[in-house]
């Protein structure tokens, strides 16, 4: 048996299933046991989700530093740890083992000390997909120091709110970073951000692209000149610090369906159980196997199953620099067979996108060391799933669908590759320690209805009864806000956001969002933000989002606007609209449609009624509904006959 908690058989998925919802803490202790603890926990679970409260593991200490890195040295310490794959392909790319990230993590941590980083500071880092980029976040990990990792792509605007509300003194970031044909110059965009965050006291650059940047004396330093200095020391080893089970390990920003994004705040103890449990059994990871995972160290994906889940595990996790199409729509493939992945976890979006490029990008490469496919971000088609599945799983791996989020902190609802079976477009089972529940609207259990083929399904919205090691513990300095987002809507359960429904045989099937968040292509966009982003154009008076379905994307993003009367709305409004939301937030929330309106269609009271602009915007022209509760139901008329 490869790790005491992997679970072998579906019989035996059942049975722990079983036993983890009967005997919750003693299910969770058992897994905690085989983790390096440096003191024991007094309590297992403390927990109310009136509060809410979540503590496991209470008075036990650890790193998870120790977990992923010295614990391995002695049985895989040549083993490589990472596999880094540059973004130019012609480009060496190199491994360490886990020996050498443990030594470099080392070394950076005496950086981060000797520029007075303590255990409890914010530390921000932004930057490209570089095996620095892990080191970075494991070196925080074992000073203590609690990372807030800002995915590259974002702009000035959105670093700024995040390192104010995270307050962080110390930021680690690169000169740019390489992304297909682009070089992102990463430093300029964080000088930018730092006009307005005084607060920093000390900025860490790595020479990724070599362009110029501006240094500023006394705040900026380069990390190969402080590496420098530490190697000159004779590289001693840094003891890791001791962590309360309970103590923040990260905050990360993500989006809701009001206002700025919140920063989940995620801790040392539950969530490193979590990430290594689900790691583990969703994957069937096998000693010695090569595990892909194409999503960038910036979301929770790369949080949990790049870096911690992959490393606790002691598995070769492969991490990438480029696109999946660059510099052509082969590139996975590539990968996969150079450097013979075994565990490939990708996206439905990225599926899409190299499937419209047809099956001839993959020919001529060796697939055959594939052994378990996996998808993550948003529900996945049943086309994408087939084509993913035949083509490049070539019918003979089994492919984890796997639901969870952010808040999370791992995988909730996924078959467990080869050992429970997988359904197209379903998530299928709950996780050991999973207590789903689909409830209406009132937040009563959802009742079974009879389908047209005899066959009976719940349907409702996803809350999860019961609290795991994994899920997050507050929203960064905003408890109530916490409460008010997960716990208020149905209380005493924790509220995903995402409609859902579930078979007779008890498989799930998520159907999407159920609040005003859009996912595009796997991303999570709150629709406030955008809007807030367009209406600080000063051409606009006001606008809504709504998503409707794109092929690539998933959902795309459908912005109705009302301009000011002095301005034409036009090309030229349109370009500075998408000019304002880069800026703002970021290319990634840039709406792929605008259509200027002379206004919305609002309630009585004022509120804009999305659910006529979503029908329109799907397309769905004849099904608006009810209309006559509208302030001016004319306008529905006029931006149905605008539909882009
Ligand atoms: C939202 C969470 C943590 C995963 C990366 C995105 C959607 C995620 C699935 C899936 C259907 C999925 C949900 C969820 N989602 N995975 N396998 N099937 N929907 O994390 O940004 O926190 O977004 O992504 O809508 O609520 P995130």
């Amino acid at each position: 048996m490869a790790y005491p908690y992997q679970i072998q058989s579906k019989e035996q998925y059942d049975t722990i299933y079983q036993k983890s919802i009967e005997d919750p803490e003693g299910f969770w202790a058992g897994v905690a046991t085989h983790f390096q603890w440096r003191r024991p926990w007094e309590r297992i679970l403390d927990w109310n989700f009136e509060e809410p409260r979540i503590e496991w593991f209470k008075g036990a200490q650890l790193n998870i530093t120790e977990n992923c890195l010295d614990r391995h040295l002695e049985q895989l310490g040549d083993q490589p740890a990472i596999i880094w794959e540059p973004n130019d392909p012609e480009a060496p790319g190199h491994a360490l083992s886990y020996r050498q990230l443990l030594d470099k993590v080392m070394q950076l941590c005496h950086v981060l000390q000797r520029n007075g980083v303590r255990k409890g500071d914010r530390v921000c880092i932004y930057m490209g997909m570089v095996p620095e980029l892990a080191i970075a976040t494991l070196a925080c990990a074992r000073i203590g120091a609690i990372h807030s990792i800002v995915f590259g792509g974002f702009s000035a605007h959105s670093i700024i709110d995040r390192l104010q509300d995270a307050q962080a003194t110390f930021v680690i970031t690169a000169d740019g970073a390489y992304r297909g044909n682009k070089d992102i110059p990463l430093k300029s965009v964080m000088d930018e951000a730092l006009e307005q965050c005084d607060f920093v006291r000390k900025v860490l650059v790595l020479r990724r692209t070599g362009i110029t940047t501006t240094m500023t004396a006394g705040r900026d330093l380069y990390w190969e000149d402080e590496i420098e200095k530490v190697a000159a020391d004779g590289n001693p080893f840094f003891p890791a610090e001791l962590m309360d089970a309970e103590d923040p390990l990260f905050i990360l920003y993500t989006s809701g369906s009001t206002g700025k994004p919140k920063g989940v705040v995620h801790t040392c103890g539950g969530y490193m159980v979590y990430a290594a449990y689900s790691f583990v059994n969703v994957f069937q990871y096998q000693p010695g196997e090569v595990y892909f995972c194409t999503a960038d160290i910036g979301w929770i994906t790369g949080h949990s199953y790049i870096v911690y889940g992959p490393l606790l595990a002691g598995a070769t996790t492969l991490i990438f620099e480029g696109i999946p199409t660059w510099p052509d729509a082969g590139r996975f493939w590539d990968i996969v067979d150079k450097h013979k992945v075994n565990i490939l976890y990708t996206a439905p979006t990225a599926i899409r996108s190299l499937m419209s490029f047809g099956t001839e990008p993959v020919e001529g490469h060796d697939l055959s060391s594939l052994r378990v496919l996996g998808s993550v971000g948003e529900p996945i088609n049943e086309e994408a799933w087939q084509w993913f599945h035949e083509h490049i799983g070539k019918g003979r791996c089994p492919l984890v669908d796997t639901w969870w989020q952010t808040e999370n902190g791992g995988i909730l609802i996924s078959n467990l590759a080869g050992v429970t079976p997988g359904i197209p477009t379903f998530a299928t089972k709950p996780l050991p320690g999973i207590q789903p529940l689909l409830v209406d609207e009132k937040g009563e259990p959802a009742l079974p209805v009879l389908q047209e083929d005899g066959k009976t399904i719940v349907s409702g919205n996803l809350c999860i009864r019961f609290p795991w090691p994994g899920m997050f513990r507050t929203t960064y300095g905003d408890h109530e806000r916490f409460k008010q987002n997960y716990f208020a809507t149905y209380p005493g359960l924790y509220f995903s956001g995402d409609g859902c429904y579930r078979d007779e045989e008890g498989n799930y099937r998520i159907t999407g969002r159920v609040d005003d968040v859009l996912n595009v292509s796997g991303h999570r966009i709150g629709t406030a933000e955008v809007e807030n982003a367009i209406n600080s154009d000063p051409a606009v008076i006001e606008s809504a989002i709504v998503g409707y379905p794109h092929d690539i994307k998933g959902q795309g993003i459908y912005a109705f606007v009302v301009c000011d009367p002095d301005h034409q709305p036009g090309d030229d409004a349109r370009k500075a609209i998408l000019h304002t939301v880069t800026h703002l937030i970021g290319a990634i929330a840039k709406p792929d449609k605008i259509q200027f309106v002379s206004g919305l269609p609002k309630t009585r009271s004022g509120k804009i009624m999305r659910r006529i602009l979503r029908k329109i915007a799907e397309g769905a022209l004849d099904s608006l509904g009810d209309t006559s509760t509208l302030l001016d139901p004319g306008v529905v008329e006029e931006i149905k006959k605008g539909k882009l």
